[in-house]
């Protein structure tokens, strides 16, 4: 069969000197183009990389006048000879620069109509004009690189688990709706008259059922739908690697992890992450930094100030902790970068109170073990103790906040932790992963005045709460656990119940009682009668890992199609309305909100 174009012989990435005087046929975009009179450099790109190409001015007038016509970005295929460059005119900065090549003819396969911006990426353009014309922004070098390195790891992650004897398995995305936390997206059934489908916001009770089918291992690459608000480490759709394993406890889960992102990060960034994670408790964690997704990647360790605090003669500190509340502190080390001005303790004082905090107090370091300034003046005696604790030096500021819930006290002080490690430039570059373990199974939510699960309703309480758990919801922890990474959440995941009469009191703990339970799950109730093994899993969230790997602070960078933070995909211009024929095929009828006026 005749080709309707003349295919590539070679990639723009490709050619060195060892390809010299050698006939090709390159396919690509103009990514720049130089016309000095009668010659033309041409640079052209495909995903391997970009070739120079020239149009010399011993070329044909055809030739000539093609290159004249040429604009950005039109899609082209240059048929030519490769050129070793004299030794003076290699360029050191590009893979072929050792290289170019005289084109011979160049076959213009489509144009390019006006760019609504430059191909560079130095000079990104606004987020809305990217997702608008996503399919321009992933001709970046940037893009381009992210999500390779999305491939390569999503592939290494399938290398490593099925060596492992871990199966891939697809489980449906048009599911029961079963409540989960978020809210799901349901698509309605048109057969079946006023019933829907949810997307699933994970595949959370199919793993389980599939335990309960002998499966043994799975895993998937497994998108998840959640109709929450979009942040910028959240989207409405996700991906996971969904994993869930039979006959197993909490320290094998923990260790297939463990075994899985070291091989991940030495395979795709030659990366060597230590054989096994720091592990802290949820007390402990919040206790050390103020929350349970510490970036270790720094110091600035919370100290309890209780003991001080009432020995102090601050009476707000006092009363706090005599009510049963809690003083905490953390030592800002001296900065040549940041000066501890009354301004910079209000930006700290702001972050803190944004977790609940009423302020921040502080004291600074001076000469000679000296503490003044803030509210020294009420540590009469107790500077030594301070110092010691802190092993502070001149120059240090210390910081306190006080609260008489444990959680903001820590919350608050976390946020003026993350604010120093950013503004001190405290934060070393690497990747530091640590397990969160031991969490609480119930949080109580005092909007709807009820318990909830912490994580889901799924996992198992520790075996020496299980008796007594109705007793106190609170104080039950659960085989639950989480993998964080640089400060950020990337997996959770729990050993679960196997036992439908513990499942059970779990779903009336969280307001369910039976009836409900078995109207929406009764499916999982069923199949937990047919003797399912004991197991455990966990989900690591693919966008978040590779945003971290990428260094991005966004993970629309990696992911091709994002959502924008309102949800919407401004290139597809989706959520949009649909024909009235098909919402009376749903039987649907749209009923709008009152406009406020
Ligand atoms: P969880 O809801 O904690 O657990 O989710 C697991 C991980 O998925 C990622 N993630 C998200 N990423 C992007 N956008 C979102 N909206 C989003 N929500 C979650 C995070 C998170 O740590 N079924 C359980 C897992 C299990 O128990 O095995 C679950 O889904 O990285």
């Amino acid at each position: 069969m005749a080709e309707h174009f003349s295919k590539r012989t070679a990639t723009c990435g490709s050619l060195t000197k060892a390809d010299d005087k050698k006939a090709v046929i390159l396919n690509g975009w103009v990514h720049r183009h130089r016309d000095h009179g009668m010659i033309h450099f041409i640079n052209l790109r495909d995903r391997y990389g970009i070739t120079q190409v020239i149009v010399d001015d011993d070329s044909s007038k055809e030739l000539q006048q093609v290159a004249l016509s040429l604009n950005l970005e039109d899609c082209i295929s240059v048929t030519g000879v490769v050129r070793a460059r004299p030794a003076s005119m290699v360029n050191p900065e590009m893979a072929t620069g050792e290289i170019e090549v005289k084109a011979e003819q160049i076959e213009i396969l489509s144009t390019c109509a006006p760019l609504p911006f430059q191909i560079d990426d130095g000079n990104v353009p606004r987020e809305e004009l990217r997702l608008k014309y996503r399919y321009l922004d992933l001709r970046t070098e940037g893009m381009k690189k992210r999500i390779k390195l999305r491939h390569d790891t999503v592939w290494a992650i399938r290398r490593y688990l099925s060596a492992r004897g871990f199966y891939e398995i697809e489980t449906p995305t048009m599911i029961k709706s079963t409540p989960e936390g978020a809210r799901d997206f349901l698509v309605p059934s048109r057969i079946h008259v006023g019933k829907f489908y949810a997307l699933p916001q994970s595949p959370q009770l199919f793993k389980q059922i599939l335990m309960v089918g002998g499966m043994d291992k799975y895993f998937q690459i497994a998108r998840c739908y959640r109709d929450e608000d979009a942040r910028g480490d959240r989207q409405p759709e996700f991906t996971q690697l969904d994993l869930e394993m039979s006959f197993v406890t909490r320290d094998d889960v923990l260790s297939t992890m463990e075994g899985l992102f070291g091989y991940v990060f030495k395979e795709v960034m030659d990366y060597d992450l230590p054989p096994t994670f720091r592990r802290f408790s949820y007390e402990e964690a919040m206790n050390t930094y103020g929350c349970d997704k510490p970036d270790l990647r720094f110091g600035l360790e919370l100290q309890d100030m209780n003991d001080l605090a009432s020995r102090s003669t601050f009476a707000t500190f006092k009363e706090i902790v005599a009510q049963g509340g809690h003083v905490k502190a953390l030592c800002a080390p001296h900065s040549e970068i940041v000066d501890f001005s009354r301004k910079y303790i209000t930006d700290l004082e702001n972050a803190a109170k944004v977790y609940g905090a009423h302020g921040l107090a502080w004291m600074k370091v001076g000469e000679n073990n000296t503490i003044n300034g803030g509210i020294s003046k009420f540590f009469e005696g107790l500077q030594g103790e301070i110092i010691d604790r802190f092993d502070a030096k001149e120059g240090d500021m210390i910081l306190f906040v006080a609260h008489k819930e444990w959680k903001k006290t820590c919350a608050s002080l976390s946020a003026v932790r993350s604010k120093l490690g950013k503004d001190l430039q405290l934060i070393r570059p690497g990747f530091e992963f640590c397990w969160i373990v031991d969490f609480p199974l119930f949080e109580y939510n005092e909007e709807r005045g009820q318990w909830e699960a912490a994580h889901h309703m799924f996992s198992m309480p520790q075996a020496e709460y299980i008796d007594t758990m109705e007793e106190d919801p609170g104080k039950v922890k659960g085989d639950l656990y989480d993998l964080v990474l640089n400060g950020y959440e990337v997996a959770s995941g729990s050993i679960r119940i196997h036992d439908v009469e513990l499942q059970k009191r779990i779903f009336r703990i969280c307001n369910f009682d039976d009836e409900t339970a078995q109207e929406r799950f009764g499916f999982l109730l069923t199949a937990f009668s047919f003797s399912p093994p004991p197991h455990g899993g966990i989900a690591p969230g693919i966008d978040r890992i590779v945003m971290i790997m990428a260094g991005e602070s966004s993970i629309h960078e990696v992911i091709a199609f994002p959502k924008n933070t309102a949800g919407i995909s401004p290139m597809d211009d989706s959520p949009s309305f649909v024909e009235e024929k098909q919402l009376e095929e749903l039987h649907l009828k749209i009923v709008y909100p009152e406009k406020k006026e």
